[in-house]
């Protein structure tokens, strides 16, 4: 098993790793003593797929346990289900001293965390990920939230999770669009944080493609050790945090622009690229590099070019209203080497425009 820290003080938790961990959940839970009781919240799809198995683990450990579902779907991430998990909770007895588990991807995190944040003020909460994109993104670093009609995420909170357990055996269950998802996410680590880390997912292309388990396990590790330092330096996004944006600016925009029907991993690549032209543009980044970064996104069949149907003024448009925007002006996160990125909004709107016209 692998264990990283993400450092926060008493606020500390343990990301562990390991093949087959799902079933090995409940004797974690109870060893380190984080509650008596445990609500299980997963989406309907999820709770068919490893309800069961995560319930067995935590009852043939004497712990008590309900099943909470809603239906799949970014559609639930919003203020209703809140609402309803909430009261099912309240029905339930669920008191602050017991604990809910988030089983399943990003919506199911985000969902699950934002109730434990303000269900009595604050109860615990673990995250169980089941998707790539969850494992090395948003189960680590206490991003919680939902949509409403005006924004995706708009209404949340920063609350951390007890613990987060990764088990690489259930991304075989993955559909390839969600694995390519969480693959955007991949490359994003290596290019904003560690060469090493670049050349490695350069180097076992193929394994990571055909989901060889004991590179997908190094690969997620590697990633959740890049994002638990980077929260452990900046939890609320003030500073450093804000590298995690990389390809995110422009790949926000994509993404509203397109309704929502470019998932979030093509969008970021798409991002990705838009960046590299930015940082080159701007004399930041040799185009020799921008070349190099292009080619592992294109090598892992993530796409570069936004597709032309989508409007780009409204593409700009999102890039002011952006949450991360600050007085309408956008910041960027630009490459200025593989390994290293600097944070501006010093860029110049026809730059923006040439970026987006490919
Ligand atoms: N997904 C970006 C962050 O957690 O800050």
């Amino acid at each position: 098993m692998k264990i990283i820290d993400v450092g926060l003080g008493n606020r500390s938790y343990p990301i562990m790793l390991s093949a087959g961990l799902l079933d090995s959940v409940g004797r974690e839970l109870r060893q380190r003593n984080i509650a008596k009781r445990y609500v299980v919240v997963a989406d309907d799809r999820v709770a068919e797929l490893y309800g069961k198995q995560l319930l067995d683990s935590l009852r043939k450990e004497g712990l008590s346990c309900d099943l909470l579902t809603f239906p799949h779907g970014e559609a639930s991430k919003n203020l209703t289900t809140i609402g309803r998990l909430a009261s099912s909770l309240a029905l339930l007895g669920v008191d602050r001293k017991d604990c809910l588990v988030a089983l399943g991807g990003g919506v199911t995190g985000d969902i699950t965390g934002f109730v434990a944040a303000i269900y009595m003020r604050g109860i615990p909460f673990v995250q169980v990920p089941t998707t790539l994109l969850a494992q090395v993104d948003s189960s680590v670093g206490g991003k919680t939230g939902v949509d409403i009609p005006e924004g995706k995420n708009l209404v949340g909170a920063f609350y951390q999770p007890r613990a987060v357990f990764i088990d690489s055996r259930v991304l075989v269950s993955l559909p390839p669009a969600e694995l390519s998802n969480g693959l955007a996410e991949v490359i994003k680590y290596g290019v904003i944080y560690d060469r090493d880390f670049f050349d490695f997912l350069a180097g076992h292309r193929e394994r990571i493609l055909q989901l060889h388990l004991p590179v997908i396990e190094e690969v997620v590790a590697r990633c959740c050790r890049i994002k638990a330092a980077v929260v452990a330096a900046d939890e609320k996004e003030a500073d450093l945090r804000r590298i995690l944006n990389y390809g995110h600016t422009l790949g926000h925009a994509v993404e509203a622009a397109s309704e929502f029907s470019i998932a979030h991993g093509m969008a970021v690549a798409m991002g990705m690229v838009a960046a590299n032209k930015l940082a080159v543009a701007k004399a930041l980044l040799a185009r020799q590099d921008a070349e190099t970064i292009n080619n592992l996104i294109a090598g892992f069949a993530l796409p570069a070019r936004i597709p032309t149907e989508y409007d780009r003024r409204l593409m700009k448009s999102f890039l002011k209203t952006d949450k991360k925007a600050v007085g309408g002006k956008p910041f960027f996160v630009l490459p200025v080497t593989i390994g290293k990125v600097i944070i501006t909004d010093d860029v110049a709107d026809e730059l923006i425009d040439a970026a987006l016209s490919e």
